[in-house]
């Protein structure tokens, strides 16, 4: 059986912007199983972002089989081949799991809409108009109302995102069940795990009451909202473990998309209480992303999530992903994504990696009219493509993504960041991430040793690992300005990979937004 302790390090690949093997401008899974060798440079588990039968309107979170590939991706075949390569490398592959909802192109919707007599007309939420209007007040988090009107049987259906991915009914049974299924399926054909999609809005309320509009809130906006009705419904705890169990049959891991909100308190708990449902199940560690990027926003908030963690928890630290800005872009430089990498890999967790990062990608400029994401402004994810332009292998023509017309347009730094050059650059944001994962897989500190902040005077952050007599502290430079110290130990790596770094001690100056390892006593 496997535990989220025996991962280093989890690589998420969004399998659209991965490698294009076949020039029709879209990734697939060839291009993910030609890349292996590489991905094993940085990880050694695998997130694949939907790969499933879907009209794309959501690029495979609207997904209209759970069983089958999206022809564009490949085949079955190309899957199992896939698995079965990445397993020989030592990588684990973890399926992306979207248990709220289907495209609205899904047979079970077909049927569901077709009569209100249909079996599957209670796999999702269907309710009569109030006062020839929706139901109730909610509205989607990709946009406008959650509810859709549909002409053939006069009632409205309940889509938390786009009109085409209508929410299945999780109170239903029969939904459950079919759920389980999928994950067999997929666990059988030796997946690893799940990670989970939306898990807030499985839940809700279950007499769909109003949300109570803030005061002076936008009545048409998601932010105008208090969500204390569509989401986080009191079943919540008890659909993850019903997931966690059916994971668990196979020895499957899952990791849960949990975004808190202040609605339901303080936002450590929520995790918590997700993290303590089972042992297989954790959750991804997002909260950084909101905080400012000072020494003690990132000391005092990460010390206070640590200390409250429910023994054996591992969370997954995430600075990035397709729904959210590239680090490099977020965070104002590379030099300060650098210094977030460095924290990633050495904090108690498992660091994620969305394909991309590792080369210091930045958010890509869209030209007018070549936007694909159908999220809109009034959501809480509007405008994804930025953060997705396919991968930078190389120097030559598209970054040598696809030989075709790529989906999104190429980021034009591609020419100075990309695998190829990077991989040959001693000091490249690639040459750290492989520093930093090669660190984590030789010493079980990071793991699994204890976890201390020194202290975040002068906005220099300084943390503690220990475990069996080997101790590490890491000090980050929040400042835009070199900052001496007094290293007291050798230093081991810097996110800048210096020259020289190596085996200094004593006085050290950091940088701006250095930030560096330094090791004492003589254990691993
Ligand atoms: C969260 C996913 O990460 C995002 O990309 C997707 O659009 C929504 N869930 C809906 O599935
Ligand atoms: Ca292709």
């Amino acid at each position: 059986m496997s535990s989220w302790s025996d991962i280093n390090a989890l690589y998420q690949v969004y399998p659209r912007s991965f490698q294009d093997t076949n020039g029709d401008g879209t990734g697939d899974i060839n291009g993910i199983t030609q890349h292996l060798d590489y991905i094993a440079t940085v990880a050694d588990a695998i997130w694949l972002s939907p790969l499933y039968q879907s009209p794309q309107k959501d690029f495979g979170y609207d997904i209209s089989s759970f069983v089958a590939f999206a022809p564009e991706y490949g085949t079955m075949s190309d899957f199992e081949a896939l698995v079965a390569k990445a397993h020989a490398r030592g990588l684990k592959v973890f399926m992306d799991l979207v248990p709220n909802h289907t495209s609205d192109q899904h047979e079970w919707f077909t049927q569901s809409r077709s009569s209100r007599n249909n079996s599957k007309r209670d796999w999702y939420v269907w309710r009569d108009p109030i006062d020839g209007h929706e139901p109730n007040n909610w509205v989607s988090m990709a946009g406008g109302k959650s509810w859709e009107y549909d002409a053939v049987t006069g009632q409205y259906y309940l889509h938390s995102w786009l009109k085409s991915q209508p929410d299945l009914n999780w109170q239903n049974p029969a939904v459950r069940e079919a759920i389980a299924d999928i994950m067999r399926f997929w666990l059988t054909r030796g997946v690893d795990g799940f990670r989970v999609d939306a898990v807030w809005v499985l839940a809700k309320d279950p007499d769909y009451r109003d949300d109570e509009l803030q005061p002076g809130g936008d009545a048409g906006a998601y932010s105008g909202y208090r969500h204390t009705m569509c989401r986080n419904g009191e079943q919540l705890g008890e659909y993850i473990a019903f997931m966690a169990d059916v994971a668990n049959e196979q020895g499957g891991l899952l990791v849960l998309e949990y975004y808190s909100t202040p609605e339901f308190g303080d936002s450590f708990p929520q995790l918590y209480a997700l993290q303590s449902v089972r042992k297989n199940c954790t959750t991804f560690f997002f909260d950084p992303l909101n905080w400012p990027l000072t020494a003690q926003a990132f000391g005092d908030g990460i010390a206070a999530y640590i200390a409250g963690l429910p023994v054996g928890t591992i969370p997954v630290i995430c600075f990035g992903n397709h729904d959210q800005p590239r680090m490099v872009s977020r965070y104002g430089g590379e030099a300060q994504a650098r210094l977030l990498a460095m924290l990633e890999f050495t904090l108690p967790g498992v660091p994620c990696v969305y394909n991309g990062d590792e080369l210091g990608m930045e958010n890509g400029s869209i030209p007018p009219g070549q936007g694909r994401d159908g999220f809109g402004g009034t959501g809480i994810m509007a405008g994804r493509d930025p953060e997705r332009t396919p991968m930078q292998w190389n120097g030559t023509k598209n970054a040598g993504f696809s030989v075709g017309t790529p989906w999104l347009p190429v980021h034009s730094q591609y020419k100075t960041h990309n695998a190829a050059s990077e991989s040959d650059d001693s000091v490249s944001v690639l040459a750290l991430y492989r520093a930093l994962f090669t660190l984590r897989a030789q010493s079980v500190a990071w793991g699994r040793g204890t976890f201390a902040v020194l202290g975040y005077g002068n906005n220099i952050l300084a943390y503690e690992r220990a475990f069996n007599g080997a101790t590490y502290t890491v000090y980050s430079n929040f400042n835009d300005y070199e900052h001496s110290i007094e290293l007291g130990g050798t230093a081991i790596c810097s996110s800048l990979l210096v020259t020289g770094i190596n085996g200094a001690t004593g006085h050290y100056v950091l940088a701006p937004f250095e930030s560096i390892i330094v090791k004492k006593g003589n254990q691993q």
